[in-house]
């Protein structure tokens, strides 16, 4: 596994991590394929994946109960990350999700909180100084934020006393590009880690068909990946940016562990970014 620097923490974190949204239901818990999602998460840690992404949202929390069941004993190898919804950004609700969250996690503290989505209806000034108490109470080592804006950001890392935001969590793949004109080149110039959420298209990069595809295609073939490996290795070249894949099928897990230890050509790239450029 190659890894990369949580925002100048010193914290390395591995460049392919696990996303579980849907592993243990959508919106509502679902325990119809936890064994198999277990023994999922337990090949990605062993394959290196050793970033694990869920909130308590996934599968109303049952997301968070599968993936203490892959820690078993793992704990100390794996960077653990989760959310708390906007409904519970007031100050005693972040403190009452993390704590529900660690009990969920069976763990005594994450490595990685985030702000799921925004909420212009709670102040944010509200909502990080809980957060800074969960860094001082020892619930997470770092505080994180997904889906904000560059202003938006500033203004959560301008609530914070001693704290930083150490990640912005954001949708990025060949077929979504919206980071590019402004967050992605704002995370990379703060330093801040991106963590590129839905690297495959929510499943369409693997099974697209049309223009853009065949080239993904091509190139695959010339170097012996697949579509997904290739798609998921363009996201790597952004230097401060590590990829969640998720992945229930095991043979999606370990092609995913394979995004590693090699590296398109910068003209390849190109030829990829070209052929999905957005219209
Ligand atoms: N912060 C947020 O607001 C937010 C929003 C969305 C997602 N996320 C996070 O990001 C993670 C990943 O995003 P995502 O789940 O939306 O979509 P994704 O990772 O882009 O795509 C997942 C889909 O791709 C399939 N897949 C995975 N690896 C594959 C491979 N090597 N070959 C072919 N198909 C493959 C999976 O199939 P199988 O499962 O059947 O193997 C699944 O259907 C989530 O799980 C979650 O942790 C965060």
């Amino acid at each position: 596994m190659e890894f990369r620097n949580l925002r100048k923490t010193g914290k390395e974190i591995p460049v392919v991590g696990l996303g579980t949204w849907e592993i243990g239901g959508g919106m509502m818990s679902n325990s119809s394929r936890d064994e198999e999602a277990v023994e999922a998460l337990r090949l990605g840690l062993e394959l290196g994946m050793t970033l694990v992404d869920t909130a308590e949202m996934y599968g109303a929390g049952h997301s968070e109960e599968i993936v203490s069941r892959a820690l078993d004993g793992r704990r100390e190898k794996v960077f653990v990350a989760s959310k708390v919804s906007p409904s519970h950004f007031a100050y005693e609700d972040v403190l009452r999700s993390a704590k529900r969250s660690l009990e969920r996690l069976k763990i005594k503290q994450m490595d990685l909180y985030q702000l799921h989505w925004p909420n212009p209806r709670v102040p944010i000034e509200e909502t990080m100084r809980a957060m800074e108490k969960l860094v001082r109470d020892g619930v997470t080592r770092y505080i994180g934020v997904s889906n904000f804006s560059v202003t938006q950001v500033e203004e959560a890392q301008a609530a914070l006393s001693r704290e930083q935001i150490v990640s912005n969590q954001v949708e990025y793949s060949l077929v979504d590009r919206s980071i590019e004109p402004d967050v992605l080149p704002y995370c990379q110039r703060e330093g801040l880690t991106v963590i590129a959420y839905s690297p495959l298209g929510k499943g369409r990069i693997p099974n697209g068909r049309g223009g853009p595809f065949k080239v993904l295609e091509e190139i695959a073939a010339k170097y012996g990946k697949s579509r997904s490996q290739v798609a998921l290795n363009w996201l790597l070249n952004h230097e401060s940016l590590v990829v969640i894949p998720k992945a229930i099928d095991k043979a999606h897990v370990r092609e995913n562990a394979g995004v590693v230890g090699w590296r398109l050509s910068p003209e390849d790239s190109k030829k990829l970014a070209t052929a999905f450029a957005p219209e």
